[in-house]
């Protein structure tokens, strides 16, 4: 019989979307969707680890977010404040290390220090990973690769695959088996592009605030039901 655990995914990343159109459909304000997905985060979290999945990356903001209404922006940027300040004692009670991935000198001082806080109080924890992409693009992310391994003085023209993998916000967690899109639209939008070369994907009609463990449990039976041949030949004997 085949092992379950490599059946599992060892890291799931998860476009979070339909905030917008759940709280539309309920005549409530978009910041009623973003802070009813934060409660989903928070469910997700709990199943994921109670299936044996201990690295999460989540989209929570792209570069191309910055275009949304002001109120909005400044909404999301102020959850962000909130929620970091709220979750990050209990993450660190359960061993769990918050990394916030994406360009973050474009993020409010105060942001970035409370992501710099909550990074250091947890640095050494094992138990599992959190990154949350705040402010990211999966091309930003090779281009500030890109120039950190020039800074170093670095040989380009040398350049390997496994040079630039390092040099990603990502850099010594393994890349995600499984990505996650809620709400219906069949794009990776610029989300680890590089990272989730061989990624399976698994796109949900359910809108993120009514995600929760049984959608979780849907995905990674999707995801243990695929054939994962990394460009191989199907071997059909
Ligand atoms: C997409 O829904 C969702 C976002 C752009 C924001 C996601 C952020 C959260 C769930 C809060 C996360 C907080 C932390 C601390 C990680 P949308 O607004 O694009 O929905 P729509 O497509 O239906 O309009």
């Amino acid at each position: 019989m085949a092992d379950p655990a490599a059946q599992l995914p060892r890291h799931i990343g998860i476009i979070m979307d339909g905030n917008g159109r759940w709280a539309r459909r309920r005549g409530l304000p978009r910041s009623a969707g973003h802070r009813a997905g934060i409660q989903a985060i928070r469910r997700v979290m709990e199943a994921a680890d109670a299936a044996g999945v201990h690295c999460l990356t989540l989209y929570a903001f792209s570069t191309e977010n910055w275009s949304r209404p002001r109120r909005e922006v400044a909404t999301l940027m102020r959850l962000f404040e909130q929620t970091l300040k709220a979750e990050v004692d209990e993450l660190n009670r359960n061993g769990v290390r918050i990394r916030v991935i994406g360009r973050r000198a474009q993020l409010s001082e105060r942001l970035q220090r409370l992501v710099a806080e909550a990074e250091r109080t947890t640095a050494e924890n094992r138990s599992g990973v959190l990154n949350v992409a705040i402010n990211y693009g999966g091309r930003a992310e090779i281009v500030d690769g890109v120039r950190r391994l020039a800074e170093e003085g670095r040989d380009l023209t040398q350049l390997e695959e496994a040079d630039l993998a390092g040099a990603l916000y990502t850099a010594g967690l393994p890349d995600p088996d499984l990505i996650i899109r809620t709400a219906g639209e069949l794009r990776t939008s610029n989300f680890l592009i590089w990272q989730a070369a061989y990624a399976e994907l698994h796109v949900t009609q359910t809108l993120w605030p009514d995600f929760g463990a049984e959608d979780l449990r849907l995905a990674l039976l999707d995801y243990a039901s695929r054939d994962r041949r990394f460009g191989g030949v199907l071997d059909l004997s």
